[in-house]
């Protein structure tokens, strides 16, 4: 079957045609308008101005979804949406959108969790990839460990009692002056440096549990910011020129300090569940040091390690109608009394 499906809870708005079944796959458009350039301006997103961006581009992304799908509204069997988490406003955009749509053409509508979109990326990207699972989701606002049992019965197994991984980089991304958002310049700046010339407090909790704190981590590398501007030594990153020196010191060891916790948290995770199958997703997903570090656990415990190409980690409409045929064929539907929630 064909699904429309909707992105619009944070700063990307995006339409997608997927075709679905018992064994397909297939993503036949999925377009993005970012909204980076514009909240650049700002230092992070501005929610109102990301609301009024989405209004902006949904009808255009839509008609050319469609088109690029060589397919009409006749063809779409479900429409997919994420309804939650996100930002209330942005959310919104997507949710009436989605179901005028389906209200007035008679598709029957899916609501879609975003946690759960971004893990669809990789069942879109490991064509082979069933439950169970282990599924680590590491983004702008999470970083989470769940049990995937089945398509759509998740357990959470731990997470961030604070900040995500994925702001923890933008944060200190933003302060040695890196461009919004700070996640990728931080992954390509802490290539060329030093991860032992910090030393920073761990974001794993102690103990045998799955749960992480980036409040601590955060604070300690601003602390050591602050020190270094008072001593007549700020530490400053060159955007356009990405070299060695202190900021690709702080960066490295930074990134480095967030990559051991959550590696060693997603090993306690698959020991005490038994699952063999690591899925990696989010935003964050896309980091080289991430992405190095899971790959060498997963080697060492034996483990399958299943993460989505950069272009599904990031959020985009795709998962979300990946996602959304996995809840259609659970007889999940929403008329329209839908609403958006901005929490999980
Ligand atoms: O999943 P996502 O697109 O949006 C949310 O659902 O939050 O994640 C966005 C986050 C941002 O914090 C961004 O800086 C981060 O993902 N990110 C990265 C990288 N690429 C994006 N963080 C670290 N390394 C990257 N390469
Ligand atoms: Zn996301």
């Amino acid at each position: 079957m064909y699904i429309l499906a909707f992105e619009s809870s944070c700063d990307e708005t995006s339409a997608a045609v997927l075709e679905m079944d018992v064994g397909k796959r297939i993503i036949r458009a999925n377009l993005v308008a970012s909204q980076i350039a514009v909240h650049r301006l700002y230092g992070g997103v501005v929610p109102e101005i990301a609301s009024r961006a989405h209004i902006e581009a949904i009808t255009a992304l839509t008609r050319d979804a469609l088109t690029e799908a060589n397919c009409g509204l006749a063809d779409i069997g479900a429409v997919g949406v994420t309804a939650s988490p996100g930002l209330i406003g942005a959310l919104l955009v997507g949710v009436n959108f989605a179901k005028s749509l389906g209200y007035a053409n008679n598709i029957p509508l899916v609501p879609v969790n975003h946690i759960r979109a971004h893990v669809a990326a990789a069942l879109l990207a490991h064509p082979d990839l069933e439950p169970p699972f282990l599924a680590l989701v590491v983004s702008g606002g999470h970083t989470t460990l769940y049990a995937v049992d089945d398509y759509v019965t998740y357990r959470l197994l731990g997470g961030t009692r604070d900040d995500a991984a994925g702001e923890a980089f933008d944060k200190i991304g933003r302060v040695i002056g890196l461009p919004y958002p700070g996640g990728a310049a931080m992954d390509k700046l802490a290539a060329f440096g030093n991860p032992g010339a910090v030393k920073l407090p761990s974001p794993a909790l102690p103990g045998e549990n799955l749960d992480f704190s980036f409040s601590g981590l955060k604070t300690a590398a601003l602390n050591y910011l602050n020190a270094e501007a008072q001593r007549g030594n700020p530490i400053a990153a060159a955007p356009d020129n990405l070299a060695p020196g202190r900021a690709a010191d702080l960066a490295a060891a930074y990134t480095d300090t967030i990559v051991r916790a959550i590696v060693k948290k997603t090993g306690h995770a698959l020991r005490q569940t038994g699952l063999r199958t690591l899925v990696l997703a989010g935003g964050v997903a896309a980091n080289s040091h991430l992405r190095a570090g899971l790959a060498a656990l997963c080697a060492k415990r034996g483990a399958r390690l299943c993460m989505p190409p950069l272009a599904l980690c990031g959020d985009n409409a795709a998962m979300v109608g990946a996602q959304a045929y996995y809840e259609y064929c659970a007889g999940v539907r929403a008329d329209t009394s839908l609403n958006a929630s901005a929490c999980d």
